[in-house]
């Protein structure tokens, strides 16, 4: 199998006030991904100044961060060869309505108001699970369905 990477997942609020928790972790999990950690959370000012601090300058920061604030979120970290290309496809492009069918956004979403945040790359990946996730809050087992998911990698 190819070299495991991991992705952390915002479900964002608009996700939880529409009900679509379940949907959204259902794709994740069918897709072949394995949940290695996950929790409910409110998002502050420190947290998403962080997590957004590349988009601090641009017109939307503000209009981002008050959604992001306006209720709990649930964030989750997935495991698997090639998550964070594979992740990012199950997500969707940014703009709901630009998004393909098939994807979270695409199906799900009309806006930037789209569901769910995914990492863009490994290294994003890994810090991005270390600022959302305790050490203790993460978890390595091994999942029984790896070897027929993914076979040899290929
Ligand atoms: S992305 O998803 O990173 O590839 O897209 P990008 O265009 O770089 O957007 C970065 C994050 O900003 C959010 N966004 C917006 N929020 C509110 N209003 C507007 N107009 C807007 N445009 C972009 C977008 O959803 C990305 O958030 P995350 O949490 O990373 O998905």
């Amino acid at each position: 199998m190819n070299t495991c990477e991991r992705s952390l997942i915002i479900m964002k609020p608009d996700a939880l006030q529409r009900n679509l928790l379940g949907e959204i972790i259902g794709r994740f999990e069918r897709k072949g991904l394995q949940i290695v950690g996950l929790k409910m959370m409110r998002l502050d000012d420190v947290l998403l100044d962080a997590h957004y601090a590349h988009h601090k300058e641009k017109p939307f920061f503000g209009e981002l961060t008050s959604f992001m604030k306006s209720s709990p979120v649930v964030i989750m970290a997935v495991r698997g060869a090639d998550a964070i290309r594979g992740v990012r496809i199950i997500v969707g492009a940014t703009k709901g309505s630009e998004a393909d069918c098939g994807s979270i956004r695409g199906d799900l979403a009309m806006s930037t108001q789209n569901l769910v945040h995914a990492s863009d790359s490994i290294e994003n990946g890994e810090l991005e699970i270390a600022r959302f996730f305790r050490a203790d809050e993460l978890f390595e087992y091994k999942k029984i369905d790896f070897e027929i998911v993914y076979g040899t990698g290929k």
